[in-house]
């Protein structure tokens, strides 16, 4: 989908906030990082679906490692846009993850719950080391204590669709990152 310069959905209005440019430079940036701090490692990135398809792909792209991938889905939004406070796993991992080097890939940390949720998922096993990436984490509404190693970027607590971020499923295959508009 291209880059409308806004975008008005029922009688909400959304505004440009990451370009495609913006967000392919961070990425590869962070690419860059992780390619070093895993130089001598064979990390296992597993994508949160659905929010971080379009993610995980530009930056496992980016790498000069090699890597493996896996996915697990998560629910919590429903069709809302605030969190519904709680958690369901929809779709489990393939993968084996004992004694592996982990890299969680999320799309965005909003409160944290999602992440929570992982970190106690993970506890029960046994991973040689466990990462999380996230393209954008918003400070403002974290209310778990967890720790986001590397970030894309830091927003404002609004609520944001495009580049795999969805409003009701609709909108993850805009290429920049818009903002609700209030
Ligand atoms: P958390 O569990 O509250 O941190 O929320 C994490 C999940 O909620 C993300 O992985 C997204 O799928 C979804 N989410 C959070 N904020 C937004 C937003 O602004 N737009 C779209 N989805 C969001
Ligand atoms: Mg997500």
């Amino acid at each position: 989908m291209t880059s409308p310069e806004k975008l008005v959905i029922g009688s909400d209005e959304f505004i440009p906030l990451l370009t495609e440019e913006q967000i392919q430079k961070r990425i590869k940036e962070l690419a860059e990082q992780i390619s070093s701090d895993y130089k001598s490692c064979l990390p296992v990135f597993i994508g949160v679906l659905n929010g971080s398809f379009l993610f995980m792909s530009d930056l496992i792209r980016y790498l000069t490692i090699n890597c493996e991938i896996d996915f697990f889905k998560l629910s919590s939004y429903g069709d809302a846009k605030i969190s519904s406070g709680n958690v369901k796993l929809l779709k489990e991992l393939n993968c084996e993850v004992n004694h592996r080097d982990i890299i969680i890939v999320e799309d965005i940390v909003d409160t944290g719950l999602s992440i929570k949720y992982i970190e106690e998922l993970f506890s029960e096993k046994s991973p040689n080391s466990m990462k999380v990436i996230s393209l954008l984490v918003k400070p403002g509404s974290l209310k778990y204590d967890v720790k986001i190693d590397y970030i894309g970027f830091k927003i404002p607590d609004k609520f944001v669709i495009g580049y795999g971020l969805d409003f009701a499923q609709k909108y993850r295959n805009l290429r920049g990152i818009y903002v609700l508009n209030s």
